[in-house]
């Protein structure tokens, strides 16, 4: 099959690679000229300025000139094309509705050049990206208003993860397609050719409007469930003596009905999608009049989340932030990506400069240059007193405390460096429960403060 995908992001150029390992003639379009130019190039160092997702840089090396192209003209390789995919940016606007500006810009755009086809054959238009329920019909009124002729207009909405992206688009648990029309669910049939009738993953051919609900619901589930955990089993950790967090997060979910995903507590989720997207299907729901109480209560449990350790540290460390510097280690969402969109680290680092501390330590394995572009003093002089470190060893060399904001695994070894690097009186805020052995640490005067356990400080244990 010939397929263009519009936009190269992560989900964009995953898609793009994958199709063309399975042989499809595969043109990527974006109109950030020098990132199709570095992705052209073929080149490591290049392709993983934009996007670093484990494997997917292989791909692209092979399949390069053979099946996948680079793109900035559409008009040269529309001719022929089966399918259109539409990856692109959806912004949240500040009433938490999603913004639509690239999306329409580019429905206009390939509308324009879609008219210009002297081949007349079926041309589908695909959304993969996160768009209100009932953008489908939108786009097919963007598209009847060119006059474009023979179309149709189909919701495969993605559920790729950052850092498993490839692995998980070569292997999805499911690919929803929603189409108006049979000749539409047929071409995305043989564009997923090795997906449908997979003994393993689930094929669900539905409406459009569904196959965009079903995107929503499975997020702001997830976010949910993760909010569930922070709000209820980490608090009860916090302030019933003597309940294991970890053990209880066995306990429960030994139940197959019940995911260990989303049951590590943490300080808070974030990313580019979970916050926008339980904000727009708040908005979407609010819309048509539907009490969004839950929806609400799961977000607010996840932006308090980012910042509560801080507060408990006052109020149950008796800590006092002022003029002290602090480390703060994973600056990403999560681990294996550098990616910033709603960390809970910029939340963290905020708060803490808020408070009166008088430097900040950080550091991330992946994230250090997108921190240096987050946090750029021109956006708030406070950033001025961020410093970045090359390994944790140094950032937390000359530290009064320390926040862990996320769950990169080298943390998991940190207590020995701690100890030979910071000396108590010392405070561990542990915003994913990564120090295991904690206990050794109190025991030689430090204090430790995790999410889902009391806090606790040499004072308290003698
Ligand atoms: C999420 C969804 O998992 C994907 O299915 C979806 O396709 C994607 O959003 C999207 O809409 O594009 P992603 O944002 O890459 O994927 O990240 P996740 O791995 O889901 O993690 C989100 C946040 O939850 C991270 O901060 C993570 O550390 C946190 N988390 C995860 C927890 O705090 N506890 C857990 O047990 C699991």
């Amino acid at each position: 099959m010939k397929i263009i995908v519009l936009g190269t992001g992560y989900v964009g150029l995953v898609h793009a690679a994958v199709c063309s390992e399975y042989g499809h003639e595969v043109y990527a379009y974006d109109i950030d000229i020098d990132k199709i130019n570095d992705f052209s190039s073929g080149q490591a160092g290049k392709i993983e300025k934009h996007v670093n997702e484990p494997g997917l840089t292989n791909i692209i090396r092979e399949t390069l000139g053979k099946y996948l192209f680079f793109t900035t003209d559409l008009e040269s390789v529309i001719e022929g094309v089966d399918a259109v995919f539409l990856c692109l940016p959806t912004p949240p606007n500040l009433d938490g509705s999603t913004n639509l500006v690239f999306y329409d810009a580019a429905a206009v755009k390939i509308a324009e050049i879609s008219t210009k086809r002297k081949d007349k054959r079926r041309i589908v238009f695909v959304n993969k990206s996160t768009v209100p329920i009932g953008t489908a019909r939108h786009f097919r009124d963007i598209m009847d208003s060119h006059g474009v002729e023979n179309f149709g207009v189909a919701s495969n909405p993605e559920f790729l993860a950052e850092g498993t992206a490839v692995a998980q688009a070569r292997m999805p648990d499911r690919v929803v397609v929603g189409c108006g029309h049979q000749e539409d669910f047929k071409i995305l049939q043989r564009v997923y050719a090795q997906f449908v009738n997979h003994v393993r993953i689930k094929y669900i051919e539905t409406t459009t409007e569904t196959a965009e609900a079903i995107k929503y619901v499975a997020n702001t589930m997830l976010l949910t469930y993760i909010s569930f955990w922070n709000g209820v089993g980490a608090k009860i950790g916090e302030k019933f003596s003597n309940v294991k967090i970890d053990d209880l997060r066995l306990g429960v979910t030994a139940d197959d009905r019940i995911s260990t995903w989303g049951s590590f507590v943490s300080n808070g989720a974030g990313g580019s999608c979970f916050g926008k997207d339980i904000a727009s299907l708040i908005y979407q729901l609010r819309n048509v009049n539907v009490n969004t109480k839950m929806l609400e209560a799961s977000y607010e449990v996840n932006e308090y989340q980012k910042v509560y350790l801080i507060e408990r540290a006052i109020a149950e460390a008796g800590y006092m932030f002022n003029n002290k510097n602090v480390a703060v280690l994973g600056l990403a969402f999560k681990k294996h990506t550098s990616d910033m969109r709603d960390a809970s680290s910029i939340k963290v680092i905020e708060s803490l400069l808020g408070k009166g501390a008088a430097k900040i330590s950080g550091y991330d394995p992946l994230a250090i240059e997108t921190a240096r572009e987050t946090f750029a003093p021109s956006r708030n002089i406070l950033f001025e007193k961020i410093d970045y470190f090359q390994t944790a060893r140094e950032a937390i060399k000359g530290t009064d405390a320390l926040f862990i904001s996320s769950d990169c695994e080298e943390f998991r070894g940190l207590s020995r460096t701690i100890e030979e690097t910071a000396s108590p009186p010392y405070l561990i805020m542990d915003g994913r429960r990564m120090i295991p052995d904690f206990e050794d640490l109190v025991a030689k005067g430090y204090s430790y403060l995790a999410v889902g356990s009391m806090a606790i400080t040499p004072e308290q244990l003698s």
